[in-house]
C-alpha cells in the first residue's frame, strides 16, 4: 500500500515536472515543480533558447513561518484570455490583450497555509504574482523579504541604475552584469545616502541584452498596496532577486487576506523595437473602474518652469538667493526681486500658450511656502491655497477663461506627506474653485512621517489615495519624484504623468543627462509609463544666461524636437522660455504641430543606449509623425515610409545641420520638404548627439 501510494506521488511528480505551458503562439514556453525542500521552481523559454533558469519563488514572514519552502501543489488550473480593448489615450488606438494562464495553488501541510502563484504567459513575456487568499491560518501578516528569483543564462549586458528607497533619478549605466557596481560613479544626493541598499542592489525597470543577443526586460506591473521592489545582483552566480524598500521599521508590507502581491514581469523578444511596442505591463493592469472619461484630455503646456532651474527666476517671492543675473533686463518684469509666478509674467505666459495652440500654462511658484521648501525638513511647509501677493489668482483664472487657456497647479509637497494629507480636501477644493483640472505634485527631499521611503508601501499608498481622490473630483496627475509607473494609467488614466526618472531639469544645474540617456530611458522607466520628460529646450548653452555657467543641454536642437516622438506621454511640455521659441519660430512650429495621443505606433529601429527611430499616427488627422534620435555618435538612417497608405504626402523635416554637434554646435538645424508616398525612402544623417523630427501630411 505505501509502496503504491509512493509510485503514485512520483508518477504525479513527473506530470507536472513534464508539463509545459505555453504563451498563445507557443513563442513562450513556461516550466515549474516542486523540489524535495518543497521549493517552488520556475524556468522560462524563449523559442527554444532559455532565458530563466530554474528559478525560486516565495515569501519571507516577519515573526512567522515563512513561505518559502515545505510546499505541496494541491491544485492546477488554466485558462486562456483574448480581448482587444481601446485605452482612454496613448501611443495606440487599440490594445490585444492575449494570454494563457496558470493558476497554481500552493499548501504548505505544516502551517496548512495557502498560497496561489498565478502566471501569465504572453507571447512577448511573463508576468507572475503571488496570491493569498482568505484563510484560516493566514489572516493578518507582515512581510519581512520577497524572495523571488530571476536567474539569467550568463553574464548579460544591462543598462540599469542604483537601487535607491528615495529616487531614480540616476544616470543609467551599461555593464555586464558581474561589473554592477552601484555605489561607484553615480552622484548621490546626501540626504538621501541612508537610503542606498548596497553595492549590488539596482532598479526596474532592468534592461538586459543577453549574452544570445535576445533583449529582456524585468519590471513590475499594478504595484498597489506593496512596496517598490528592486534586485540584488549575485554577480557570481548570475541570479537577480527581489528587494523590497522598507518601512521605517524595517519592515516591508503589512496584509491581509485576501490580498495579493503585483506582477513581476519579463518582457522577451529578439527585437529591440518589440521591447518599446510590448503592451504587456498595460495588459497586466486593471481595466478602469469607472465608465466615462470625456473629462481627461491629453495635452500640451508651457510654464513658468525653466527660468527657475536656470536661475533667471525664483520659486519664492521674499527673493533671498539674489543673483546679479536680472541687471540684465529682457528676463524679467519686476526688477527688484526674481519671482517667477507674477500676474504679469504668467498673463504672457498665456498669450503665449493661446497665440500658439497650446493647452495649458503651468505655473510653479505661485504660492506661500518656497522659503521653506529644501533641506529645512519642517512639516509645515505649504498650505497650497495661499498666493503671494504678486500673483493675483483671480485675475489670472479670468485671464485664462478668456483666452480658452488651462492652468495647470503646483503642489509642491516638499514631501511632507502627512501635510499634504491633511490639506488635500482644501488644495482640491480650491483648485475646482479657479477651474484648474490637472495638478503637478512633487516630492522633492525626504518623507514625513519620518523614516518612510518614496518607494515604500505607506507612500505606494499615498500616491493612489491621491489619485483616487483625484479621480473622483475630475482631475488629472503629473506626479514628480513619485514612484516609479507600473502601467497603473490603465486603471486610473487621469494619471497623465510622471517624472520618477532624471529628466531635462537635471541639464540645467548639473552635469546632465548624457547623450545616450534618452535611449535608454523608453526601455526603462518608459516600461511603466509616460514620463514628463520636459523636452524642447532651444537655448542649449546656458552661458547665454550667465557667463560663468558651463552647464548645457547635451543635445542639438533637432533632437529636442524628436523627443516629442520617442517619449511617449499624454502630457507635453515645450518647456524652454517663450522668448526662446520666439527666437526659433520655425523649428518651434514642430512642436505647436505634434500631436499627444495616438492612433498608431511604429518602432522602426532601436538599439538601447545608441538610437531609437519611431513614427506615430496622429488620432485625429491622420497625419504621421517621426522621430529619431542617437546617442553621442552620428548615424545614418534610410527610412521606408510603407506605414503610410496610398497617396501623396509632405514631409516636413527637421534635422541637423552638416555641422550640427550636440557640444560644438548644438543649435545648428535645417528644416526642408519632401513630396513622398509609401515606397519613398528618407535618408537623414544625425549629428553626434543628434536627431531628427518629421512631420507627414497627407496632401488631397
Ligand atoms: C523637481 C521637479 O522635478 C521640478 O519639475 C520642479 O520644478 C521642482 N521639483 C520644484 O517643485
Ligand atoms: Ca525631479
Amino acid at each position: 500500500m505505501k509502496f503504491k501510494l509512493l509510485t503514485i506521488l512520483i508518477f504525479l511528480a513527473s506530470i507536472i515536472m513534464a508539463k509545459s505551458y505555453y504563451s498563445p503562439s507557443k513563442t513562450l514556453t513556461l516550466n515549474f515543480r516542486i523540489n524535495q525542500k518543497g521549493e517552488f521552481l520556475y524556468q522560462l523559454k524563449y523559442k527554444d533558447i532559455q532565458v530563466i533558469k530554474e528559478s525560486r519563488l516565495g515569501i519571507e514572514l516577519k515573526n512567522s513561518e515563512s513561505l518559502l519552502d515545505g510546499f505541496e501543489i494541491i491544485e492546477i488550473d488554466t485558462n486562456s484570455f483574448f480581448e482587444i480593448w481601446k485605452p482612454i489615450w496613448g501611443e495606440v488606438k487599440k490594445i490585444t490583450n492575449n494570454y494563457n494562464q496558470v493558476q497554481i495553488k500552493l499548501l504548505q501541510p505544516e502551517s496548512k497555509r495557502i498560497i496561489i502563484i498565478k502566471f501569465r504567459i504572453y507571447d512577448d513575456g511573463l508576468g507572475f504574482r503571488y496570491e493569498f487568499p482568505k484563510q484560516e491560518n493566514l489572516k493578518h501578516f507582515i512581510i519581512q523579504e520577497e524572495r523571488s528569483q530571476f536567474a539569467l543564462t550568463g553574464d548579460h549586458i544591462a543598462f540599469w541604475i542604483p537601487a535607491d528607497y528615495d529616487s531614480q533619478e540616476y544616470v543609467y549605466t551599461k555593464s555586464k552584469l558581474s561589473e554592477i557596481n552601484a555605489l561607484k560613479g553615480h552622484d548621490f544626493i546626501e540626504i538621501y545616502t541612508k537610503s542606498i541598499p548596497g553595492e549590488n542592489f539596482i532598479q526596474t525597470p532592468l534592461m538586459l541584452k543577453t549574452i544570445e543577443g535576445l533583449y529582456v526586460n524585468i519590471h513590475e506591473a499594478s504595484l498597489l498596496d506593496y512596496p517598490v521592489y528592486y534586485l540584488q545582483v549575485d554577480k557570481q552566480n548570475l541570479i537577480l532577486e527581489t528587494h523590497l524598500c522598507p518601512d521605517a521599521l524595517g519592515n516591508k508590507a503589512y496584509l491581509q487576506t485576501p490580498s495579493k502581491t503585483p506582477w513581476r514581469t519579463i518582457i522577451i523578444s529578439d527585437k529591440a523595437e518589440s521591447i518599446l511596442s510590448s503592451k504587456l505591463i498595460l495588459n497586466l493592469n486593471e481595466p478602469p473602474a469607472l465608465e466615462n472619461y470625456e473629462w481627461i484630455k491629453p495635452k500640451k503646456y508651457i510654464g513658468i518652469w525653466w527660468g527657475m532651474h536656470i536661475g533667471i527666476y525664483s520659486w519664492n517671492y521674499s527673493d533671498e538667493v539674489n543673483i546679479k543675473i536680472d541687471e540684465v533686463d529682457w528676463r524679467t518684469l519686476s526688477p527688484n526681486n526674481r519671482h517667477g509666478a507674477t500676474t504679469e509674467r504668467t498673463k504672457l505666459y498665456i498669450d503665449f500658450a493661446a497665440k500658439h495652440g497650446f493647452d495649458a500654462v503651468l505655473i510653479e511658484g505661485w504660492n506661500v511656502g518656497w522659503e521653506d521648501w529644501l533641506g529645512k525638513w519642517k512639516e509645515n511647509v505649504f498650505d497650497f491655497v495661499t498666493p503671494y501677493p504678486d500673483f493675483d489668482i483671480d485675475e489670472v483664472t479670468q485671464y485664462a477663461k478668456a483666452k480658452n487657456v488651462e492652468l495647470i497647479m503646483h503642489h509642491e509637497t516638499s514631501s511632507s506627506v502627512s501635510n499634504y494629507e491633511r490639506r488635500l480636501d482644501e488644495a482640491f477644493n480650491f483648485m475646482k474653485k479657479y477651474n484648474y483640472k490637472t495638478v503637478k505634485t512633487g516630492y522633492v527631499g525626504p518623507i514625513i512621517p519620518r523614516g518612510e521611503h518614496h518607494d515604500g508601501q505607506w507612500m505606494v499608498n499615498h500616491y493612489i489615495r491621491v489619485l483616487k481622490k483625484a479621480l473622483k473630483e475630475k482631475i488629472c496627475i503629473n506626479s514628480h519624484e513619485s514612484v516609479r509607473l507600473t502601467g497603473l494609467h490603465r486603471t486610473y488614466p487621469n494619471w497623465l504623468s510622471a517624472e520618477a526618472a532624471r529628466g531635462n531639469e537635471f541639464n540645467a544645474w548639473s552635469s546632465g543627462n548624457p547623450p545616450e540617456h534618452e535611449t535608454i530611458l523608453p526601455f526603462t522607466r518608459l516600461i511603466g509609463g509616460p514620463m514628463d520628460y520636459t523636452p524642447g529646450i532651444f537655448q542649449i548653452k546656458l552661458d547665454y544666461y550667465n557667463p560663468n555657467s558651463i552647464y548645457q543641454v547635451n543635445t542639438t536642437l533637432a533632437k529636442q524636437l524628436a523627443l516629442y516622438v520617442i517619449i511617449y506621454s499624454p502630457l507635453q511640455m515645450a518647456a524652454d522660455l517663450p522668448e526662446n521659441y520666439e527666437r526659433f519660430l520655425d523649428a518651434f512650429q514642430f512642436i505647436k504641430e505634434v500631436p499627444v495621443d495616438w492612433k498608431d505606433t511604429k518602432v522602426l529601429y532601436a538599439e538601447p543606449g545608441d538610437y531609437i527611430v519611431i513614427a506615430r499616427q496622429d488620432k485625429n488627422s491622420g497625419n504621421w509623425f517621426m522621430g529619431a534620435i542617437t546617442d553621442e555618435n552620428p548615424r545614418e538612417f534610410s527610412i521606408k515610409t510603407d506605414f503610410l497608405d496610398e497617396g501623396k504626402y509632405v514631409a516636413e523635416i527637421y534635422r541637423d545641420s552638416e555641422s550640427a554637434h550636440w557640444k560644438y554646435n548644438p543649435m545648428s538645424y535645417k528644416i526642408e520638404k519632401k513630396f513622398i508616398n509609401k515606397n519613398s525612402h528618407i535618408k537623414l544623417k544625425l549629428a553626434p548627439g543628434g536627431g531628427f523630427a518629421i512631420a507627414i501630411k497627407k496632401i488631397e
